[in-house]
């Protein structure tokens, strides 16, 4: 596996491969892996002749008063698992590489950007789409794999390679739970024992409303108040329960065949987003 951090050394070794007639899988990443990220790794393994991943905490996408300080890194560690899943460029460029200090040009994708975690993290999903455009132009990818534990991060990925008419298949992936369910994720690393032990009751709250729609229960507010009751703990700070269209992510009152049920919470330091889209099977756990 090759580390590369020059913008113009990846471009050189990939035009090389494309010449080669090769196919090019991509997964962007924030580093600091787990089952998830391999997960993702595996599948374009399996499915390209060349896998290059990214390993890149965006400061863009996080906000004034978030974590980009504190984001965990382990650029060592990540090298050792990429390279078992048979990565063949790791690309990890400096903050300069990307972002040189003349940057000026913003990618964004509205109304898909605006509700759910965009109302509480202004600005995150124009610096998602910014740098995936980026990773997109520099890498040139036939496929790229993401997370749907992100699901709004992949709808706006969708959409913006549609709208920008990007050459690049977007490959969703399904969410890789711990033992009790809860969503793999970098960022469960901050949870103290306690917080990790109360953090269970998300999954749990999730199975709660899967239990209550297959039952029948298709009204929005009866739904959410029963994993906002599931969720009442000292240690867990919910952001928001919504339930929404799965597609555009309209507002809903009633679930008539599908809706995304998604929440945001904070625990200790974290936070956690997890979700089920109702009436989607593959979804549920
Ligand atoms: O999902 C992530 O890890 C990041 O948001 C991404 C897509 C790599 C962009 O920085």
């Amino acid at each position: 596996m090759k580390i590369v951090r020059k913008i113009s050394d990846i471009r050189l070794l990939l035009a090389n491969e494309r010449k080669k007639g090769k196919t090019i899988g991509f997964v962007p990443t924030m580093g600091f892996f787990h089952q998830g990220h391999l997960s993702l790794m595996e599948l374009a393994r399996k499915e390209n002749d060349v896998v290059v991943i990214s390993s890149f905490v965006n400061p863009t996408q996080f906000g004034r008063d978030e974590d980009y300080e504190i984001y965990p890194r382990d650029e060592k560690g990540d090298c050792q698992q990429a390279r078992k899943v048979g990565v063949d460029y790791f690309f990890a460029p400096s903050v300069k590489e990307m972002y040189p200090e003349t940057h000026l040009s913003w990618v964004e994708v509205e109304k898909l950007s605006e509700p759910l975690c965009g109302r509480f993290r202004p600005g995150h999903f124009r610096g998602v789409a910014t740098v995936v455009t980026k990773l997109f132009n520099i890498v040139q990818p036939d496929t790229a794999y993401f997370g749907e534990k992100d699901y709004q991060q992949l709808l706006v990925i969708k959409k913006m390679v549609k709208d920008l008419n990007f050459p690049v298949k977007i490959v969703g992936c399904p969410t890789v739970r711990e033992k009790d369910g809860l969503a793999m994720s970098s960022r469960n690393s901050y949870l103290t024992t306690e917080e990790r032990e109360t953090a269970s009751l998300i999954p749990q709250a999730l199975r709660k409303v899967i239990e209550a729609f297959e039952s029948g229960e298709r009204d929005v507010n009866k739904l959410v108040n029963l994993a906002k009751e599931h969720l009442s703990s000292p240690l867990l700070n919910l952001e928001y329960i919504e339930v929404r269209g799965p597609d555009t992510l309209e507002e809903l009152s009633k679930v008539e065949k599908e809706a995304l049920f998604q929440l945001a919470v904070r625990v200790g330091k974290a936070r956690l987003i997890d979700h089920i889209i109702l009436g989607r099977k593959e979804t549920y756990f």
